[in-house]
């Protein structure tokens, strides 16, 4: 059988902040699986968000294909597993992951997105600050609305309120999940194909 694969999108631009280490632990948790693992630290490439596009859905053409957005969809949409990793930032996802999802746009009716994505895993890693509610569906609700637009399948979250830099590593329990979860994940995906 072939390795299952798993691309992380990591929408967080703090290195070592809290999407980055449950997305390490979580693709830990992954390889220790047998997985292979890609993760994309969106924050440190080049992703502008999408131009103009037409009313044609099979006429579009992506206008910025010069930069690393269609790569970062290809290694999606070729993954059996993909990770929607980004803080709670104003009620919905990073700048960096959403200009990654709006690029999906002018791609939208590429067989090799559509295809890509029918059946793969999706997962949601998230962390918010607010000590008050929690804010955790603003990323995880639309991330279920696109797995089911995809026809794909969504596996779960991982949803932490945390503000300081790095301090899910200091919560009990919250990294080991994050691993497990990873594993847990594999392990279904496995046993889907
Ligand atoms: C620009 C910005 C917007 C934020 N918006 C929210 C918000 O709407 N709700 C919330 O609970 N926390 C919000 N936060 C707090 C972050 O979600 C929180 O600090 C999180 O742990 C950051 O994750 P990171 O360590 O992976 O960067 C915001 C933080 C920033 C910098």
């Amino acid at each position: 059988m072939p390795d299952i694969t798993v691309v992380a999108l990591c929408g967080s631009p703090r290195r070592g902040g809290n999407t980055e280490l449950m997305t390490d632990a979580f693709l830990e948790g992954a390889q220790s699986e047998g997985a292979v693992v890609e993760k994309f630290f969106l924050d440190e490439m080049d992703i502008r968000p999408i131009g103009p596009v037409g009313d044609v859905f099979e006429e579009r053409e992506d206008v910025r294909a010069d930069d690393d957005a269609r790569m970062v969809l290809e290694r999606m949409a070729a993954a059996d597993i993909v990770v929607y990793a980004s803080p709670v930032y104003w009620q919905g996802v990073s700048a960096q992951l959403k200009c990654l999802i709006d690029r999906q746009s002018a791609y939208y009716m590429a067989p090799w997105l559509r295809e890509g994505m029918k059946g793969c895993g999706i997962f949601v890693i998230t962390a918010y600050g607010a000590p008050t509610e929690d804010q955790s569906h603003w990323v995880i609700e639309p991330v279920k609305f696109w797995a089911r637009n995809f026809g794909a399948k969504y596996l779960g979250e991982i949803a932490v309120n945390a503000a300081k830099l790095g301090q899910v590593a200091q919560m009990p329990g919250v990294l080991d999940e994050a691993r497990e979860k990873g594993a847990a994940a594999v392990r279904e995906m496995c046993g889907g194909r």
